[in-house]
């Protein structure tokens, strides 16, 4: 069949081609491509097509070319007789309407992921302009009447009773209810050339791995048709819903971003939830009779899943997607809610009821959010007892005290505020109401007029225990409500739905802690402009990302007070301006992670929390070895503040009780310590010792290493010298290749590596020696981190110290990211290498945060050193430092931190490495304990360092709120490096996100076209 098709096109359309079949259900279509690579779609319509709707379509595409550049839309390629179609006749003899169109290059946006809020409002913004570009279209075969024309859906009431399951049918009806409500509002609708059939296999998604995606076509004209423009928005939104994990806001992105370029009023956009289930009635409705004729082909009845999950799904209330929809679009979140804010604020802020008997306006406020206060100490788990104190800040200054509207807070820990299943998945954080702190029993009247809605128990801990919601009308007749939480619930008992409020009337009082979820005694108080589809079940606290939606459904309470909404409206730290500080305070060289920088104000072991309470998984911080915010460290700490912090002039007891510590870990050669401030400093000390035992100056190291920030550090540091606008190497360092045996020069399993790599020390020696110079030793990261996570071959470097100490040199480990208990199975990454070394250098973790690094070596070497000046650093060896760097150490014991590394680090290596079996990017997983590095390479069968990867998944990591870093003198190896509380439930958020994130179509799309 292809032949006579190529001939076709050859003669018709003068181009060689070759066919490759698409998918297609009546009509053929084909991939046509040249030998020089253009490409072409061949388009043989069905038998007996009607001319009309070919021409239609051409004109259309035709149309859109000349009146817009910024919608892709295929373009028509004319025949060598200058049409647009040509009527040619297939192999049996039949008479078809053939058509050629240009081919656009892109993934079906059925098959793309992640389909992100950023594609979406693309897809929306390229909607709202397809619609100006085809402003002005006319074409007879437009005015159609089909199935598929959302006018015209009310077809469907006469075929439910194919719907055999009764409780589908009556969903299907109540569907078409709603439809048949709108209908007139519908047909009354200006009328234009839609599309009418944007679905997820007619629009096409460019996949990079450097760029957000974008849409980079619309295809398949074939179901055009006069309609509403809103219709064709719902049809494109009713695709977007189908099992997306977050529908409602993915709807949204589109509406919104059609919105910013076409806009809509609240009328239309009220009509898009009820078409958008109209088309999803029609299309299960159509499939279904569909299925009639085809009863082997299962596909027709599965392909009606995604629309009947989202039809039967409970959780989406249409009142609430409208809302969600108007506030996306900066519109009220109700038709009423402008009137009710103006009345609120206007009419009823100082002329209502005091609330508990008593004005507020001199009631202090005080902070819960995560930046101003340290309550709970662990936001996984707020105790009854921080529950029972949280107004006691101002307990003192005032009986009575106010809590923030909009504040985001950790405080609300139990499962029911997470998002997800995870314990550092996203939570709702940010407080809908205020709260009024004062004592139990406190009378509660009403602030105006109102009836009882609805009056409950809520039994849960740190629920509200006692809560009423009261029910208000506006003098124009706009109903709105307020809610009262944490009330008695036994008062309340004695209240009924329907009791009609006076204001000023007393309805209920404070509960007790026990009455009211187990809270210090406080009154929350919310506002909302609707409750249809809310219920009962207001959230109090939102989901910090819904923001935007909750408090234009639940604004600020204030006027209810009598307050000014200023006075309880929490203010957020303005990130952008504290950027543009740290612009103008620092120097453009002090670097942000990421392009949009992360601020963090919360850490509790392996986790940190930005402003609005996000969790965060920390798989990338090694210097809080203990986790974050440890509060046995933090009290050793205040305590010892409390005594005294001065420095090694003065005896203390704190000096050798780390010290030995800190030498029990040691080898027994291994015997005096050093305390100084830093890794870097920790590092120029060492090079000290070894000048000042041999004699020498030059100094043997790894490429791509780094030991610090110093003159003396970076000048070993061939990670700093080497880069852009570096010093270069100093005429006394000697560089060897990083001893990695999977992207390396010397590469497992075809060689000897260890052999191979440590002999570069002999040409180092000779080196030194031909150029009159004398060595002073060679420094390495045992396991080279910035070099990219790099685990050295066995006997490495054995043989490397034989070596440099036969030519009279010392050998010093940087210990600062591989030492401590990290590596699991070992203390130190040198136990590993089966060496001793002269000297041990220590830093980061040592101190969990605080600034300390060590320095170790033996008594002879010391001694040497000691024949030189005095050594002294102010606050290296601080009493405050060795407290805490003794008490980090006790903690890695104490909760067997190590043993947690071995254990949580073999599963982290095993879940990768069964990854890496599934996909081609990953080429090598390494490490040891907690210290791992994965290597992204183009495909696994070449080892070529695929950089581009490696920052799209770190990148897509941090969007999945896990923190990874890159390293390698490729920025290809993601390097896994946690705190040591790192438990087994993160290590498979991060296994499972990582699948997610390479199997993201701008991967996949890589390895498939690399494979062909
Ligand atoms: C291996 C190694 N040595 C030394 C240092 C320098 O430590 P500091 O930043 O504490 O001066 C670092 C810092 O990243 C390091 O990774």
């Amino acid at each position: 069949m292809n032949e006579h098709w190529e001939n076709c096109l050859l003669q018709s359309w003068g181009i060689k081609t070759q066919l490759t079949k698409l998918a297609g259900e009546f009509d053929l279509n084909f991939k046509a491509e040249t030998a020089d690579g253009c490409r072409f779609l061949l388009k043989v319509m069905r038998v007996g097509c009607d001319v009309g709707l070919v021409e239609m379509q051409c004109q259309a595409l035709q149309h859109i070319h000349a009146s817009s550049q910024l919608v892709n839309v295929p373009s028509v390629v004319p025949s060598t007789a200058e049409r647009n179609f040509e009527t040619l006749v297939d192999e049996a003899g039949k008479v078809r309407l053939v058509w050629v169109l240009s081919f656009l290059e892109g993934v079906d946006y059925a098959g793309f992921t992640p389909k992100s809020p950023y594609l979406i409002s693309q897809l929306g913004t390229s909607i709202a302009n397809l619609h100006l570009a085809l402003e002005g279209f006319q074409h007879k075969s437009l005015q159609r009447d089909f199935k598929w024309n959302l006018t015209q859906a009310a077809w469907i009431n006469d075929s439910l009773t194919f719907i055999t399951d009764p409780q589908r049918r009556e969903l299907l009806r109540s569907v078409m209810m709603d439809y048949q409500d709108q209908l007139d509002i519908i047909r009354a609708l200006p009328l234009f050339a839609t599309h009418n059939d944007i679905n997820d296999y007619n629009l096409l998604v460019s996949a990079s791995l450097k760029e957000e995606p974008k849409i980079s076509g619309i295809v398949d004209f074939g179901d055009m048709c006069s309609s509403p423009r809103i219709c064709d928005l719902a049809i494109a939104g009713a695709y977007i819903v189908l099992d997306h994990t977050q529908p409602e806001q993915a709807l949204s992105s589109l509406v919104a971003a059609y919105h910013a370029v076409l806009p809509l009023d609240g009328d239309k956009i009220d009509l898009i939830y009820p078409l958008l289930r109209s088309r999803l009635a029609v299309s299960v409705v159509n499939s279904t009779i569909e299925a009639l004729d085809k009863p082997d082909d299962p596909y027709v009845i599965i392909s009606q899943g995604p629309a009947w999950r989202f039809l039967e799904s409970s959780s989406i209330v249409h009142s609430i997607v409208t809302a969600r929809l108007r506030v996306a679009c900066d519109l009220p979140v109700t038709k009423s809610a402008a009137r009710v804010g103006r009345y609120l604020s206007q009419e009823v802020r100082g002329n209502c009821a005091a609330i508990i008997g008593m004005a507020l306006d001199k009631a202090p406020c005080h902070s819960l959010s995560v930046e101003g206060c340290s309550v709970p100490q662990n936001p996984f788990e707020l105790t009854s007892l921080e529950a029972l104190t949280l107004g006691d800040a101002t307990a003192a200054a005032s009986d009575i005290s106010l809590g923030y509207y909009n504040e985001p807070r950790l405080i609300y820990t139990n499962n029911a505020f997470r998002l997800n299943p995870w314990k550092a998945s996203n939570r709702r954080t940010v407080h809908l109401g205020v709260d009024v702190f004062a004592p139990t029993g406190t009378k509660i009247c009403a602030p105006l007029d109102g009836v009882i809605k609805v009056i409950e128990n809520r039994l849960e801990p740190l629920d509200y225990g006692g809560m009423v919601i009261i029910k208000h009308m506006t003098p124009h007749g706009d109903r709105f409500y307020s809610l009262y939480g944490h009330l008695d619930p036994a008062v309340c008992q004695s209240l009924h739905q329907g009791q009609k409020l006076k204001a000023g009337e007393v309805f209920a009082v404070l509960g007790t802690p026990q009455q009211n979820g187990g809270w210090a005694p406080h009154l929350h108080l919310q506002l909302a402009m609707g409750i249809e589809g809310l219920g009962a079940d207001w959230p109090g606290v939102a989901d910090p990302d819904e923001r935007d939606f909750w408090n234009a459904l639940c604004p600020n309470p204030a006027a209810l007070l009598n307050l000014p909404d200023e006075k309880i409206g929490y203010v957020s730290l303005n990130e952008s301006v504290i950027l543009q500080q740290r612009q103008n305070d620092f120097g453009a060289n002090l670097k942000l992670s990421y392009s949009k920088p992360v601020m963090l104000l919360r850490g509790w072991r392996h986790y940190l929390f930005d402003q609005w309470g996000r969790p965060y998984l920390d798989a990338y911080n090694n210097v809080p070895h203990i986790g974050h915010a440890n509060p046995r460290l933090q009290a050793r700490i205040s305590e010892q503040l409390k005594r005294l912090n001065t420095n090694t002039r003065y005896l203390h007891p704190a000096q050798s009780a780390l010290a030995r510590k800190l030498t029990s870990k040691m080898p027994e050669q291994l015997s005096v310590c050093f305390f100084v401030n830093s890794g870097s400093e920790a590092n120029e000390l060492a090079l000290r010792l070894a000048r000042a035992v041999t004699g020498g100056k030059h100094m043997v190291t790894l490429d791509h290493g780094y030991h610090g920030n110093t003159t003396g550090a970076i000048d070993i540091s061939a990670y700093k010298f080497n880069a852009p606008g570096g010093v270069g190497k100093p005429d006394w360092v000697w560089l060897m290749d990083i001893p990695d045996v999977y992207g390396g020069k010397f590469r497992q399993p075809e060689t000897d590596c260890a052999h191979l790599y440590s002999q570069q020390v002999d040409d180092a020696i000779n080196g030194i020696t031909q150029v009159g110079g004398k060595l002073a030793g060679f420094i390495a990261e045992t396991f080279p981190s910035v070099g990219g996570q790099v685990i050295p071959p066995k006997g490495y470097l054995q043989s490397v110290y034989r070596k440099i100490r036969a030519a009279g040199g010392l050998c010093i480990a940087d210990e600062v990211q591989t030492g401590l208990g990290r590596l699991g199975e070992y203390y130190f990454a040198f136990q590993q290498q089966e060496v001793l070394p002269d000297i041990v250098v220590l830093g980061k973790p040592i101190g969990n945060g605080h600034p300390i690094g060590v320095v170790v070596t033996t008594r002879a070497i010391a001694d040497s050193f000691a024949e030189g000046p005095e050594f002294f650093s102010t606050f290296g060896g601080s009493t405050l430092s060795c407290v805490v760097a003794k008490e980090v150490l006790d903690i890695v014991d104490d909760e067997a931190l190590q043993a947690n590394a071995l254990l949580v680090g073999k599963q982290a290596l095993e879940g990768l490495t069964m990854l890496k079996e599934k996909h081609e990017v990953i080429g090598d997983v390494r490490g040891m304990g907690l210290f791992i590095g994965v290597d992204f390479v183009t495909h696994q069968s070449h080892r070529k360092p695929a950089t581009d990867v490696a920052t799209y998944v770190v990148n897509r990591l941090r969007d999945y709120r896990i923190f990874a870093g890159l390293e390698g003198p490729n920025n290809n190896v993601l390097k896994i490096r946690p705190p040591l509380t790192i438990e087994a439930d993160d290590v498979v958020i991060l296994l499972e996100t990582l699948d997610l994130i390479l199997s993201e179509t701008a991967i996949t799309r890589l390895t498939q076209n690399i494979n062909t």
